[in-house]
This record gives structure tokens, sequence and C-alpha cells, in this order.
């Protein structure tokens, strides 16, 4: 009887360290009016659909944290009220906001839909853009960097960017500090990747050129490996191998995907990760489905698809619980 209990328990605790290291329970969607959606990722059942109201205060840039505890979400963003950036605590059940930390002045620049930096060890977010109106649209990395509580901006000599391509995109390893970039340059139009530490704040991998082209990609690294992935509204979701040593670029997965419209636009998103796993947000056939990714094991879990009158589509942010 004893053995049996102990046995039970350490099982709970195992299953506690591994709900921990990532798994991913809800796959959410906050909209550009404010609405806040959560979706069951085993049960692919709708489990939030609120007005948060939070139009007037907040313009949202990224979700960067979210907590399965709590059931809470962190976004970054702009309060309105003073025109200072913050990390921006939203508690789901209580469906209210609570100003954490905060810069001095506000980002209001331009971004592609993708899983924003951060680092709460280091205390900092990032992104990269390009700075606008200059006449030489390089590469830069912007960092909210709320020890200091300014917005940097850190410049690459990558030369001009093509404006019209989603990119730039990246994805940060918390364990290196290394973030992944992959940018389009003006001309000729090819996709390259460039790795810049943030705590050495060197480039730690000279640009190399990718020897396919897409359009609108998301970048993750996780698990020691790096993915492309194509979220084109309208096509199936391709995820990419990427091998940074040999320079290839190999297809390793498709999910099923097929919005009949562009429904929101491509600058938004249908993707969150938390630890080393992703999920995507797919439609095909009037009905909606999660699929979560273990990027360590390449396990994946595709929810049973959901129907409903809500008309979802490509929403500003997008994330994991
Ligand atoms: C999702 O559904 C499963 C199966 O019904 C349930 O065990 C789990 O608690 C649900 N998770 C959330 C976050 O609602
Ligand atoms: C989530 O919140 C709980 C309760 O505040 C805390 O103990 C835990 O460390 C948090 N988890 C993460 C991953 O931050
Ligand atoms: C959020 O709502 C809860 C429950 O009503 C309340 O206890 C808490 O103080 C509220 N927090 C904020 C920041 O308004
Ligand atoms: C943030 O600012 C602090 C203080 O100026 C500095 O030490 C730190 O390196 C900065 N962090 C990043 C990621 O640039
Ligand atoms: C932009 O990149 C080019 C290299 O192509 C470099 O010569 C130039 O100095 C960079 N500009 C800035 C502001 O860093």
């Amino acid at each position: 009887m004893r053995l049996i209990s102990t046995i039970v328990i350490l099982l709970a605790c195992l299953c506690n360290i591994i709900n921990c290291s990532g798994q991913i329970d809800q796959f959410f969607m906050m909209t550009k009016f404010g609405m806040f959606f959560s979706f069951n990722t085993t049960t692919g059942q709708l489990i939030t659909n609120q007005n948060t109201k939070s139009g007037d205060k907040y313009f949202f840039y990224a979700a960067v944290d979210s907590n399965s505890t709590t059931n809470t979400v962190t976004f970054l963003g702009t309060d309105k009220t003073d025109r200072n950036d913050y990390l921006i605590e939203y508690n789901i059940e209580h469906n209210n906001f609570t100003n954490l930390q905060g810069i001095e002045g506000q980002y209001g620049g331009f971004e592609w839909s993708q899983i924003f930096a951060y680092d709460p060890v280091h205390n900092f977010a990032a992104l990269p853009s390009i700075v606008m109106n200059e006449q030489e649209a390089n590469l830069t990395i912007f960092v909210w960097n709320f020890t200091s509580q300014e917005l940097e901006e850190i410049t690459l000599p990558t030369g001009s960017l093509n404006q019209n391509d989603m990119t730039p995109v990246a994805s940060y390893d918390i364990e290196t500090g290394n973030y992944y970039i992959v940018y389009c340059l003006a001309n000729p139009k090819i996709l390259y990747l460039v790795v810049y530490n943030m705590l050495s704040r060197k480039i730690v991998q000279d640009p190399i050129a990718f020897d396919i082209y897409i359009p609108t990609p998301q970048i993750v690294f996780a698990a020691g490996k790096l993915f492309l992935i194509n979220t084109y509204p309208m096509q199936n979701y391709e995820i990419y191998n990427v091998d940074v040593t040999a320079k290839t670029v190999t297809p390793a997965y498709t999910i099923a995907n097929s919005w009949t419209t562009n429904q929101g636009s491509d600058f938004d998103m249908v993707i969150g990760q938390k630890g080393t796993s992703i999920v995507l947000f797919s439609h095909s056939k009037l009905a909606y489905t999660c699929t979560t990714i273990d990027l360590e094991t390449m396990s994946f879990h595709a929810s049973p698809s959901y129907q409903t009158d809500i008309k979802f589509g490509y929403e500003w942010v997008s994330g994991a619980i």
C-alpha cells in the first residue's frame, strides 16, 4: 500500500515536471479589437471567448510569456495613457491587466508576425526590424531593455532589406543568447540567416543564403534545432529542417491548411511556442485544428477539428500556454 502511494506520488511529481517543461495546453489569440480566444490543444475546443475591452488602453506588439498555473499571459505593448511600453500581464480568469516592467518611450515601428525574443533573466525583449524612413534600411534589432528602461537599436551591416517581404523574423535561444534572424535583401531577393548573440553583442554566424525562398516564413529555434515554417494562409503549412553547417533546408512536416480567403491578413499570427514545443492553428473545410509539435522528439498531436459560427482569421497576436 505504501509502495503504491509512493509510486503514485512519484508519477504525479513527474507529470508536474513534464508540464512545467513546456507542454502546450492552450493556443490563444488576441485580436486587434481586444477579443481573447483560447483553445484546448488536446480537444480542439474553444475554452475562452471574451472581450478584454483593452483597445482604449493598450496596443499589443506580442505575447512574450505565459503561465499555465496562474493562467496568465504576458504581453509586450504600449500603454496609451502614458505612452510607454510595458510587459503587461493578462489574467484570463479575471479578464484584467497589470502593468509590470516598462521602458521610457514606445516602439511604434514596423513588425512582421513572429514569436518575439524574451529573456526574463537578462531582462529584455527584442524584435528584428528596420529603421523607418532611413535611406539604408539595414537589419536592426530593437531591444526593450527593462534594466536601463530604454529602447535600444542595434543595426547590422546587412545592406538594405526588401521591404515588401514578410521578413525579418527571428527566434531566440534563451540558453545561449543567440538570436536566429531570417531576412531578405532588397536586391537580389534571397533569404538569409544571420545569428547575433544578444549577450556578447556579436554576430556569431555570418549571413548564410538559403537555397529556397519563402515569402511568409516563421523561424523557430528549439531543442538545438532550427526550423523554417511557411505559414502562408491559403496553402498547407510546411515545416523545414534547417542545417546551418550544411546550409540546407529540407521539408520535414506538412500540416493541412486552406483558409479560403486571406481572413485577417498576412501580417498576423497562427503560431505559438512554449519551451521546445510549438502549436499551429489551421483551418480546413470550415473547421479549425490545433497541431502541437514537440520539436525535441518530433512527436505531434493534431486536435480533433472544431466547428463554430465564430469567424477566426489570422489574428493580431497569438501564443501558447
Ligand atoms: C483540455 O481537455 C482535456 C481533456 O478533456 C482536459 O483534461 C484538460 O484539463 C483541458 N485543458 C484545459 C487547459 O482546458
Ligand atoms: C507560474 O506561476 C507560479 C505561481 O505564481 C510560479 O510558482 C511558477 O514559477 C510560474 N511558472 C513559470 C514557468 O514562470
Ligand atoms: C483583477 O480582478 C480580480 C478579481 O476581481 C481582483 O482581485 C484583482 O485585484 C484585479 N486586478 C487588477 C489589476 O485589476
Ligand atoms: C540593458 O542595459 C543594461 C544597463 O545599461 C546593460 O548592462 C545590459 O547589457 C543591457 N541589456 C541588453 C540585452 O542589451
Ligand atoms: C548597412 O550595411 C552596409 C553593408 O552592406 C554597411 O556598409 C553600412 O555601414 C550599414 N549601415 C549602418 C547604419 O550600419
